[in-house]
């Protein structure tokens, strides 16, 4: 494990901001992670963990050291004429595994095509796209538990996923470090899901009827090709906000005045689409700089090429006062902000 001094961030995260880490390392196995998290430079120093940083905004230089996780692996525990058991370890990218199960006709994830990141990560915030969370595919995953350096294992349940959250963000938050996730997968036969009103829209754009898990991986690409930013060409970290949860009554409130608004039912309260009310205020393909709001996605922060974490925040806290004045919605990040 070699321990580098003031290394460049920008390749290892997707808002293309220069930021430097004071150390950086890449763990490749559990002993390796061990061994970084006992370095005496912690005495000292912050750490944090990084998979592929897809959902990061660095403010500013880390003044600690990163430790980048990149355990690699994956091996099927238990194959059945109906399902797949498939353990994969945290470094692992998540759509080369979407790629791969839907190759072997193994289905559940194809809905999570495209979503830039490792598999480790993919708990975090429950990642969701397109009618389906990672929860709806989750058997257990398991994590170095930092204060005693035990290895723990994390059923559904004890995940308490939600939208975009878990354990993991809260009580659990800075306390583990995941190494792998174990899927239940279908072997055959195949439930699609094809409820999501865009995706339903590309199928039929591509003439697919009877759809199976390639077309779903198809038309969520085209879907998502045709209004994302592609990190590599602009700095972004997909959506930067949480779709706002408010209240029926709130909700009632603001239809009233707002016909048009996009809105879904949660539970018994609503969740409101946070770009619809971010484009309504009047932000989307604005610019400041080289910091924006995506032309297409409103709810996509983007960095033109020079912007740094703070002119990105400074945006962000724009936006987020904007919208409070005009609906009275308060927008939290979804990004995990350093
Ligand atoms: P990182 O950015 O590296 O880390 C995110 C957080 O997790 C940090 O706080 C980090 O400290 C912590 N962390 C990282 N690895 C570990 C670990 N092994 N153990 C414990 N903590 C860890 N998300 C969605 O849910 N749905 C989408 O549709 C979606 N679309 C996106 C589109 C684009 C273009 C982009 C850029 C992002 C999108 N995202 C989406 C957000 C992002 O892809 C996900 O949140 C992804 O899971 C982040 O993975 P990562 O490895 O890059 O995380
Ligand atoms: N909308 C607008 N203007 C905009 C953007 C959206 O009016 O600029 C309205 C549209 O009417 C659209 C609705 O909002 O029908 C929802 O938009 P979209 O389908 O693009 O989804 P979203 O709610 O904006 C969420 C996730 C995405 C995920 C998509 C697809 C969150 C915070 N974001 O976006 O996840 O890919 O649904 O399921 O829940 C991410 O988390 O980084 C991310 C990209």
């Amino acid at each position: 494990m070699e321990i580098k001094e003031n290394h460049f961030l920008k390749p290892h995260h997707t808002f293309g901001i220069p930021a430097y880490s004071r150390f950086f390392t890449e763990v490749h196995s559990v002993e390796e992670l061990q061994q970084a998290l006992a370095d005496p430079l912690l005495e000292k120093h912050p750490y944090l963990i990084l998979g592929g940083g897809s959902n990061v905004l660095f403010q500013n230089d880390y003044p600690g050291m990163v430790i980048k996780v990149s355990i690699m692996g994956r091996e099927v525990l238990e194959v059945t004429p109906e399902t797949v058991r498939l353990k994969v370890n945290a470094g692992e990218d998540w759509d080369q595994l979407v790629e791969y199960c839907v190759e072997n006709n193994w289905g559940g994830l194809e809905n999570l095509s495209l979503i830039p990141g490792n598999v480790g990560t993919s708990p975090m915030q429950n990642i969701g796209a397109y009618g389906v969370e990672l929860k709806d595919c989750f058997q257990e995953l398991e994590a170095l538990e930092i204060s005693n350096g035990k290895i723990r294992t994390f059923n559904k349940k004890e995940c308490r996923f939600g939208y975009r959250d878990s354990f993991f963000k809260k009580e659990g938050k800075g306390k583990y470090i995941i190494l792998s996730v174990t899927f239940n997968l279908t072997a055959n036969h195949h439930k699609v899901n094809t409820r999501y009103g865009q995706l339903e829209e590309e199928l039929k754009t591509m003439g697919i009827h009877k759809p199976g898990i390639t077309h779903i991986r198809q038309a969520v690409c085209n879907v998502r090709r045709s209004k994302l930013p592609d990190p590599a060409l602009i700095g972004n970290a997909g959506s930067f906000f949480k779709n706002p949860v408010v209240s029926f009554q709130k909700f009632r409130e603001l239809n009233a005045a707002y016909p048009e608004m996009v809105a879904y039912p949660d539970g018994k309260d609503i969740k409101l689409a946070a770009g619809w009310l971010i484009e309504k205020a009047g932000w989307k393909g604005y610019r400041e700089g080289d910091a924006g709001v995506h032309y297409k996605q409103a709810l996509v922060i983007v960095n033109y090429g020079n912007a740094s974490g703070k002119d990105l925040l400074s945006l962000a806290n724009k936006i987020q006062k904007s919208v409070h004045e005009k609906f009275g919605v308060e927008l939290e990040a979804e990004v995990n902000i350093v």
